[in-house]
């Protein structure tokens, strides 16, 4: 049956649960405090790349199961559910900052009618479910968790086909009705209580960056015993219990949700009175990790990269996307530019001129206009994000481009043996 739905927050988790919804049937209202977004959505423009994103928001604007709205008391005053995917950026003490959950749940909490069943889709700290209860005021309404496990880039691949739906409720009748919006979905439910849900969200974040942090720790140790990390990975991704995903070498994890939620992990710990140090250990080896591939770069170059040309290929913190926030390829760039480095960057998802918030976050960074361009008079090239474009160009002519033809393959997805034959001095992340 189609309920009515508000989300409240058009970013990344809130577009993708609203136009998924509402091609799931629902009749969807998405609100947000940024008027500019709500007017380019209603003109149906979508502010971020997401793979399917802009189709599915179309055909619910069309079929007039979605709607954008400016503030979110009068949708969610008629609304059944309401979820809440504002942000929960880290605080300046690594825990997550509730302020907008906290004033979002303030502001409709007075206009919800009885029943309505308000849900922490954004990822909040394990006892939020409360925080919203008790800002909400209302003893007659529900607060239930309903966490989501969206990637970038294929976010509304997975909202539909999710590997589980996890729904966290005190109320079982509550439980029930947040599952019955996802009738048509194909995915195992795991219904428990608020607290169990929310850290099914967090363990989960953490987990995968420990795997990631894991094979760069032995991709170091590969460099230091002459052992080749690609061969490396694909002897343990075999095991069953391994698996392959997450097993990719890289500069290291980064994005929206890896740095906040591991550090908001170890915070929640700490608060609980547990040390959690293998977690800190994680996110050690990862900042590690930018300092190792900078190294890299400043080795090739022969010890001092002062005044020397960077190209950098790949400025998001993974393809398919254009998302800059937490990347590591920034990182690097940032710690290469210490030492006095300037930068050539492309990247196919990055073009001039920049939005606001990329030039913020670029700035000092030369931006080409292609792969060859950002090369010219380098004196190495550094790989840092894997677009599967990058693969397939012309290294002649990246080396003859190039002062020197060098490059540092921080994702490993060169053909380092064509490299070589080419005349290229190639360091990858554990495989010299
Ligand atoms: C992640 C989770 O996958 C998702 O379930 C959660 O809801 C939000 O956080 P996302 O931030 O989109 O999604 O990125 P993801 O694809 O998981 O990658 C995270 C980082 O790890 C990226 O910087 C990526 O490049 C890096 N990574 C990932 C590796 O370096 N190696 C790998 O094998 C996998």
């Amino acid at each position: 049956m189609a309920s009515r739905i508000t989300i409240v927050g058009c970013g990344y988790v809130g577009l993708t649960t609203g136009a998924c919804f509402s091609s799931l049937g629902h009749e969807v209202t998405c609100t947000d405090v940024d008027a500019d977004r709500v007017e380019l959505l209603n003109r149906g423009e979508v502010p971020i790349l997401e793979a399917g994103l802009d189709n599915l928001l179309r055909e619910g604007i069309n079929g007039g199961r979605l709607k954008f709205e400016l503030g979110s008391i009068e949708a969610a005053s008629q609304s059944e559910f309401v979820y809440l995917c504002v942000p929960t950026p880290q605080g300046l003490d690594g825990s997550a900052d509730l302020s907008y959950i906290e004033a979002a749940a303030n502001e409709i909490g007075p206009h919800l009618q009885p029943e309505t069943i308000v849900v922490n889709k954004s990822t909040v700290p394990v006892g939020s479910t409360r925080v919203v209860e008790q800002a909400l005021g209302r003893s007659d309404v529900y607060v239930v968790s309903n966490p989501e496990f969206l990637r970038e880039g294929s976010a509304v691949h997975d909202f539909l086909h999710p590997d589980r739906i996890v729904i966290g409720a005190d109320d079982q009748s509550a439980a029930v009705r947040v599952a019955s919006l996802y009738l048509g979905v194909a995915a195992p439910l795991i219904v428990t209580d608020p607290p169990s849900a929310e850290l099914i969200k967090y363990a989960s974040n953490a987990f995968l960056a420990t795997k990631v942090s894991f094979v760069n720790a032995v991709a170091a140790v590969c460099e230091a015993v002459g052992a080749d990390m690609n061969d490396v990975v694909l002897g343990m991704g075999y095991d069953k219990r391994i698996g392959h995903e997450f097993l990719r070498p890289g500069p290291g994890w980064g994005g929206s949700c890896f740095p906040k939620d591991s550090r908001a992990l170890i915070r929640i710990a700490e608060d609980a009175g547990y040390d959690f140090d293998l977690l800190e250990g994680v996110v050690g080896v990862n900042e590690e990790q930018f300092d190792r591939v900078a190294a890299k770069a400043i080795e090739l170059v022969g010890g001092s990269i002062d005044g020397k040309l960077v190209a950098v290929w790949g400025l998001t913190f993974k393809a398919r996307t254009d998302d800059l926030r937490d990347s590591p390829s920034l990182e690097i760039v940032r710690r290469l530019k210490e030492r006095g480095a300037r930068i050539s960057a492309f990247d196919p998802s990055v073009s001039m001129p920049l939005s606001p918030r990329a030039a913020s976050v670029l700035e000092g960074i030369d931006i080409a206009v292609d792969p060859y361009a950002a090369c010219i008079d380098a004196e190495v090239l550094v790989v840092l994000t894997e677009w599967d474009e990058f693969k397939w160009l012309d290294f002649d002519k990246v080396a003859s481009v190039l002062a020197q033809p060098r490059v540092v393959d921080g994702r490993n997805i060169l053909d380092r043996e064509s490299l070589r034959l080419r005349g290229f001095d190639y360091r990858g992340i554990g495989r010299t």
